[in-house]
């Protein structure tokens, strides 16, 4: 057993039950961090998101696996549970089984889908379409993949269910026409408006080959289907460890991240007893994961953000000569390209103090191939912001918090940090945060902490971290009053320093 195993097998435990969740707006590798825990539980959740979701992590013979749906345990080869919370995409679903039998091999774990999961049909998609078009300017910019009127058709009880593609056909039109009637006349809006849409948007299909498309997946999706809600039930009655995946993060909870501009479903770790039905009881810690340098796709306020959201947002799409695929950002490895100069170049400016926020924002961009996962647009890079995080700890609770991508940080001089929130002038408390109409007004208060000059890439001792990053790390968790127990210096499972002894 590896170091990092033989200190987190301590940690972890006395919990039966971890809850992961991320504490920005997505992206910050939760997906690298449940898989190193994952060796110490043995059934893997998702509690909610759908499609929208998006991990890469890597099976045991260093194969690619990317998952939307199917929780990113099943790399480790863990039982898989996708809990009632989820919103389903059949279609997916099915490429993500054929995806791991080619990786993982013939036989794969345990994977439960639950009957009473919201089911995707084509209609969603268009409901989508047309909700951002009337929103015009303040649209949310969603990922495209249905999930707000999955979620919204489901509590409006207008939405179809996974375990409804068993019905006979009748019965399925039956439960899809009333969708169907009540959605036509946005559909026919649809059509006039049709213009900017895409045009596949625009041909409509009736219940009757709705029914048909869904229930061609019967057959192979029914070995899956269960009410999993039982299955948890017998699994902790059977004393097994379970690690719940969040989807997205706080930021996007539609309960509590920066509402309208939210994703649809629970991302906060409550949401982990919602979308499994298992009781509150079963919870006993959550980890949170934060990206040191916090991004942004879509629109909402972000108030660390370096620069303007759809400047940052087009500047990969507009320079992706410079970004790599995957990231490199060890600073020694550098070449003599054009990636390597533009860095080079942005880093004097940083510490010269003569950067503005677009070179902040450039810099952060290009070392971290800061782009989106399922969609591929740019992220909008942040400074670190302790108001933002004191609010997610509320909200979380988490006992530790998992620090990814710290050795973006590497090289830079001064690095400013985010540590209060003023809104007209006066002071927010820590963890206090304002109501949407004003997050636009919050001004952020800066602090200036010293940075370090070696490249901590792939650094995976504490021991081995310089001085002011140890103390950079200590300052944080001082601010934040929250153990920072893992902390990632690269894209490697290995690039990680486990903090178990603080
Ligand atoms: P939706 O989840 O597609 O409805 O999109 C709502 C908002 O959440 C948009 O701003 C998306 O960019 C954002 N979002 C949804 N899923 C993710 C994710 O996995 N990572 C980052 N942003 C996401």
């Amino acid at each position: 057993m590896s170091n990092h195993h033989q200190k987190l097998k301590k940690v972890l435990k006395p919990y039966r039950n971890l809850v992961v969740v991320g504490g920005n707006w997505g992206d910050e590798g939760k997906g690298k961090i449940i898989d190193l825990v994952m060796a110490h539980y043995d059934v893997t959740v998702r509690f909610s998101g759908g499609a929208n979701a998006g991990h890469t992590v890597y099976a045991t013979n260093g194969k690619k696996l990317v998952s939307h749906l199917i929780p990113c345990g099943l790399a480790q080869n863990k039982e898989c549970v996708m809990g009632r919370g989820e919103l389903v995409d059949l279609k997916l679903f099915l490429e993500e089984i054929e995806q791991a039998k080619k990786v993982l091999g013939k036989r794969l774990p345990p994977i439960h889908l639950d009957q009473m999961s919201p089911l995707w049909t084509p209609w969603h998609g268009l409901l989508e379409a047309w909700l951002e078009y009337v929103k015009g300017k303040g649209k949310v910019g969603t990922t495209g993949k249905g999930i707000g009127p999955l979620e919204g058709l489901y509590k409006l009880r207008m939405a179809p269910v996974v375990g409804q593609i068993f019905l006979d056909k009748n019965k399925l039109v039956e439960v899809l026409k009333p969708l169907y009637d009540a959605l036509l006349p946005i559909f026919k809006e649809l059509s006039k408006v049709g213009k900017g849409l895409d045009p596949s948007l625009r041909r409509v299909p009736t219940p009757l080959v709705v029914a048909d498309l869904l229930r061609e997946y019967a057959k192979q999706i029914k070995p899956f289907t269960t009410d999993t809600s039982f299955v948890l039930f017998k699994a902790a009655a059977d004393h097994r460890r379970m690690l719940f995946e969040g989807a997205q993060a706080l930021g996007l909870d539609s309960r509590f991240g920066t509402y309208p501009f939210v994703s649809s479903g629970n991302s906060a770790a409550f949401g982990a007893a919602e979308g499994t039905g298992l009781p509150m009881q079963n919870f006993g810690a959550t980890l949170m994961v934060v990206k040191t340098l916090p991004t942004r796709v879509g629109a909402g306020p972000f108030p660390s953000e370096m620069w303007t959201r759809d400047k940052a947002m087009s500047f990969a799409k507009d320079h992706l000569g410079l970004f790599v695929t995957p990231p490199t950002p060890s600073l020694e490895k550098r070449g003599k390209d054009r990636r390597v100069e533009f860095l080079a170049e942005k880093l004097r400016l940083i510490n010269s103090g003569q950067a503005k926020g677009a070179d902040y924002s450039q810099y952060f961009q290009v070392l971290g191939d800061e782009r989106g996962a399922t969609t591929g647009r740019g992220r909008s890079v942040g400074f670190i912001d302790i108001p933002w995080l004191a609010y997610a700890i509320r909200i979380n609770g988490p006992k530790w918090l998992a620090l990814t991508r710290f050795d973006m940080l590497s090289s830079v001089k001064t690095i400013p940090v985010v540590v209060g929130y003023k809104l007209n002038g006066k002071l927010l408390s820590p963890g206090q945060l304002p109501p949407p109409w004003d997050m636009e007004k919050v001004k952020p208060v800066f602090e200036n902490w010293t940075g370090w000059n070696e490249n901590i890439f792939g650094v995976n001792r504490g021991a081995n971290l310089p001085q002011p990053a140890k103390l950079f790390l200590s300052r944080l968790e001082k601010h934040l009053k929250t153990q920072i127990l893992l902390v990632g210096t690269g894209p490697g499972r290995e690039d990680i320093v486990v903090r178990a002894d603080k």
